[in-house]
């Protein structure tokens, strides 16, 4: 296809400026041009449109330093010596075209230095002519612009970043809804079986696989940016733990991994989604600093900084729970470390890193009130040690009981809103089967009719965070209009960026959940004072 390109008449300036750009100019001032050229930090070259092939005339200091090239190694060759394989054919074809037409234009190419490594190059060529308007030279202005190119480079992975992210949130939630069902009728079929039914050991196995499949979309959550931003607690050295597999997985056989975590360390006022986002963000981190394989170790402890401690200058006084992440990779220099909490900043091969990682571990651990420092010296590895402040110890729900003992029956009257038919079913199933009486409805519409109509009492109420017709909180608000004192559980398979605080009167339950789990919370919520 032959190329367009919008020819401009060949405007070529006169050999002489016009006086009005040279007023203040003097005829000896005008020697100062030449040197302007040389002193410039852009490239430039002049070439001889003359002579066949258009060989470079001149070419300044600026150009030399930009491509490597010496003016011996440049005058006389026509400039195609800049290109290589991933040079664009098609600007290249309309820097044909204007050569031959005697046109000014500019290009976007990559071109290659003298030692192959390959830079952007912003072209604008122009043509010069002599006094009877005879193009008789070109100058070239050459402009590395691949800072600019990296930059916009990383915009784009971030991007593609953002639209995984959402994908995978996405997907995340409708699995954990299928979930709820999956693990949720086993464990009902489970109760119904006597513990010698041959059938009973295959459903343990689906459970226990349902229980694995519950945690993947707990990481895949965690790593999409979309857990359900809840203000929650975290203990730290159980989570890391259970990162264990996934970064094994992640840093391949090359790279040893040693965990060693702290007991007795209270937990932290962090979604433990977002402390596996902080594990995995600086496993990766440590994984891309060993190519060659190395160690990598993750380590778990309590710290108490007092008053004045010297060497924790940056980290306020108190009680933190500290999570150490070393690695004997290549390290970092003072200028890498200075910048590595930067958006976008990243040392990693052009569509490796997005230069987020860091940032967001940043961003969480500062959201906690809690600090990140970082070690590090080229050739001798990295270490990043985590202070995140212990929460003081509040109210919360009696934890789940394996053995069974909690309490988990009831008689109240429970509302239960979910658009999702078999996941509504696998609620009312776990709350009848314990003693609840359960009205049951598909969107906000019919929660709102069934509670302004129902003849009695409604205890609680729980509903999905987003239920047709309206969101969970908005149906909260309407249902406590219409029954002051209604207590109101939340679930959801994922809230997005919403962040759910749980108060006396609200409480909060991540799907997929078991029966037992759901019963658990139904309990401790309708037993708060
Ligand atoms: C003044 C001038 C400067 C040029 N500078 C470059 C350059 O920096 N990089 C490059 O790849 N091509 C440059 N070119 C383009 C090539 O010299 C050549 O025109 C281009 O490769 C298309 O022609 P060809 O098909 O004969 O190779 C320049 C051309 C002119 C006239």
């Amino acid at each position: 296809m032959t190329p367009t390109l919008h020819l401009r008449p060949p405007q070529t300036p006169p050999l002489t400026p016009p006086p009005s750009r040279v007023l203040r100019l003097a005829a000896a001032q005008f020697a100062l041009l030449p040197q302007a050229a040389e002193a410039m930090a852009l490239g430039m070259i002049v070439t001889d449109a003359t002579r066949p092939e258009n060989p470079i005339v001149y070419c300044n200091p600026g150009f030399e330093r930009l491509t490597g090239y010496t003016s011996e190694e440049t005058l006389g060759r026509n400039c195609r010596f800049l290109q290589g394989p991933d040079t664009d054919p098609n600007e290249l074809a309309r820097l044909r075209l204007a050569v031959r037409e005697k046109c000014a234009c500019s290009v976007v190419l990559r071109n290659y230095r003298k030692d192959r490594t390959s830079f952007w190059n912003a072209l604008s060529v122009t043509p010069l002519a002599d006094a009877d308007g005879v193009v008789t030279h070109f100058v070239g202005v050459l402009h590395d612009i691949t800072p600019m190119k990296e930059l916009e480079a990383q915009f784009l992975q971030a991007q593609k970043m953002e639209v995984v992210g959402r994908l995978t949130g996405g997907v995340a939630h409708d699995f954990n809804n299928l979930l709820t069902v999956i693990n949720g009728f086993t464990e009902a079929a489970l109760d119904t079986l006597a513990a010698d039914h041959p059938a009973a050991a295959m459903l343990a196995e689906v459970a226990a696989a349902g229980e694995r499949a519950a945690g993947l979309t707990r990481q895949l959550l965690a790593f999409s940016r979309k857990g359900t931003g809840r203000r929650t607690r975290a203990d730290l050295s159980a989570t890391t733990s259970g990162c264990e597999g996934m970064i094994r997985r992640l840093i391949g056989a090359g790279v040893a991994l040693v965990v060693r975590v702290g007991t007795s360390m209270g937990s932290v006022a962090v979604d433990p989604g977002r402390v596996e986002q902080i594990v995995m963000n600086l496993a990766i981190n440590a994984r891309d600093a060993m190519p060659a394989g190395g160690t990598l170790t993750i380590s778990t402890l309590s710290a108490d900084v007092p008053n004045g401690a010297p060497h924790h200058a940056d980290v306020p006084p108190g009680r933190y729970a500290v999570l150490r992440v070393t690695d004997t990779g290549h390290g970092m220099d003072a200028a890498t470390r200075a910048r590595i909490f930067e958006p976008f900043f990243t040392t990693k091969p052009a569509g490796r890193g997005t230069g987020l990682g860091l940032s967001t571990v940043v961003e969480i651990v500062r959201g906690a009130g809690g600090h990140v420092r970082v070690e590090s010296e080229p050739g001798r590895g990295t270490a990043f040690t985590v202070y995140l402040p212990q929460a003081i110890a509040a109210p919360t729900d009696p934890v789940p009981d394996s053995s069974g003992e909690y309490r988990m029956r009831g008689w109240e009257v429970v509302l239960v809103v979910d658009d999702d038919a078999p996941v509504r079913a696998v609620m009312c199933l776990a709350l009848r089967a314990r003693g609840y009486t359960v009205l049951e409805a598909a969107d906000a519409t019919e929660a709102l009719v069934l509670a302004r109509t129902h003849d009695g009492p409604i205890h609680l109420a729980i509903s999905d965070v987003l239920v047709p017709t309206a969101s969970g909180a908005a149906l909260a608000g309407e249902l406590r209009a219409a029954r002051p004192g209604l207590r109101v559980l939340l679930v959801s398979g994922y809230s997005g960026e919403t962040e759910i605080d749980e108060g006396p009167d609200a409480a909060f339950l991540a799907k997929p959940f078991t029966p037992a789990a759901l019963a658990t919370k139904v309990r401790a919520v309708l037993d708060r004072t």
